[in-house]
């Protein structure tokens, strides 16, 4: 399945080569960030050689030497090669001083190495080189997350939770290319829900530890047409993750159903639980940078499940609530939640970002509260 995975990302970069060559320029740098993010994975897995090929076709296929050391950048961006990530982009700058990809990238960097305020200023030249590119403000947003939440991002502390729970049957909804769901480790079946993504053709990522079961289904369909329990073959999950469709709703009704086969120890997690700013939080999504209103299920859990433990781990880019203390024979959420959704919606996501912490109980006390949790699980 590894090598699958590998022959299909070879065959998405040619197509985004090709895409390039015809001057779809989003589509093949979309194409680009997305497959050197999926490389990284696999050269960590001690696939070297097919990794660096598969590089190697992006890189011969650029027309000029700025845009070759841009895409070599953006390799050791992924890789995590910062500082020479950094050298490159400098010398792409000085072949071609204004192209705004280049400033873009040096900004990143600049904030992966922990320069905010070299990459405040990088942002603010690309908004003077071109007023009209709104993709600037998504990376002011990046920035703002990487400053209110330093450290590890969400996928490290999922990682924690799986080392830490090794969980027998972990139940993920929303399965964008995978790079969650591979995260489970040997001893976990793990199983994937989504009605766009839920197949190994649409995936970059898969868990070395043998494949999910997917269910290209929305989690809706999926809670309708299945008994969970038969499906994982075990009465209750160990841990689920909850990042389908980012709106309060259906973040709140993938919770009811997910409940409903929790046991004592099971774990949900949720993902955008603290939105960097009003705007990523708007249900209808108007940035690239877009949590929805997801943050809305803490404060409603807080006040109508005062029995579950929950708190919001800070970790960019949007926050992943911890929610525990589960009960299954619960119907509190079920029986209210056309009320609850009523009164919900109409809460409105607060201006400052203590305030937002507070709501969300992503306050300074969260280490203590996940210690709490964690050692009450399993
Ligand atoms: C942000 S992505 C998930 C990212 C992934 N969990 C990760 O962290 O790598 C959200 C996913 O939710 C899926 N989705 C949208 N509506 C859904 C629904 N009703 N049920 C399940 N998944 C849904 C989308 O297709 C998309 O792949």
């Amino acid at each position: 399945m590894l090598k699958y995975m590998l022959a299909k990302l070879e065959v998405q970069m040619r197509q985004s080569v090709h895409s390039q060559k015809n001057r779809d320029f989003p589509v093949a740098l979309g194409g680009y960030e997305l497959i050197f993010e999926a490389l990284r994975f696999y050269e960590e897995l001690g696939y070297t050689q097919e990794t660096k090929n598969i590089q190697r076709l992006a890189l011969e296929a650029q027309p000029t030497p700025a845009m070759t050391l841009y895409l070599h950048s953006l390799i050791l961006f992924h890789l995590q090669h910062h500082i020479g990530a950094l050298d490159s982009i400098k010398t792409a700058m000085m072949l071609t001083p204004n192209l705004l990809i280049l400033h873009v990238l040096k900004g990143r960097i600049q904030t992966a190495l922990g320069d905010l305020p070299g990459a405040y200023e990088t942002y603010a030249q690309v908004r003077e080189l071109d007023p009209e590119y709104s993709g600037v403000d998504d990376s002011f947003f990046a920035l703002a997350a990487e400053k209110e939440m330093p450290g590890e991002d969400y996928y490290d502390w999922l990682q924690h939770f799986h080392q830490r729970l090794r969980p027998a049957c972990y139940v993920e909804i929303g399965l964008g290319h995978g790079r969650s769901l591979a995260l489970a480790g040997p001893e976990t079946k793990a199983i994937g829900i989504d009605p766009y993504q839920g197949f190994w053709e649409k995936l970059n990522y898969v868990c070395p530890h043998g494949p999910a079961s997917l269910f290209p289904l929305t989690s809706d369909d999926f809670f309708t047409q299945h008994d969970l329990r038969q499906v994982i073959g075990q009465d209750t999950f160990d841990l689920a993750f909850i990042d389908g469709l980012h709106l309060f709703e259906q973040a709140l009704k993938d919770f009811i159903n997910l409940e409903h086969y929790a046991g004592k120890d099971s774990v949900i997690l949720i993902h955008d639980c603290l939105p960097i700013a009003p705007i990523v939080a708007e249900r209808e999504r108007c940035t690239g940078f877009w949590t929805g209103d997801v943050w809305r299920i803490i404060p409603c859990l807080k006040t109508f499940r005062p029995d579950l433990k929950v708190v919001t781990i800070p970790t960019k880019p949007s926050g992943l609530g911890v929610v525990t203390n589960l009960d299954a024979s619960s119907t509190v959420l079920a029986d209210n939640y056309e009320e609850i959704v009523r009164y919900y919606l109409s809460l409105n996501c607060p201006a400052s970002m203590d305030q937002r912490r507070l709501l969300c109980n992503a306050g300074m006390d969260y280490e203590d509260s996940l210690t709490t949790i964690l050692s009450g699980a399993n």
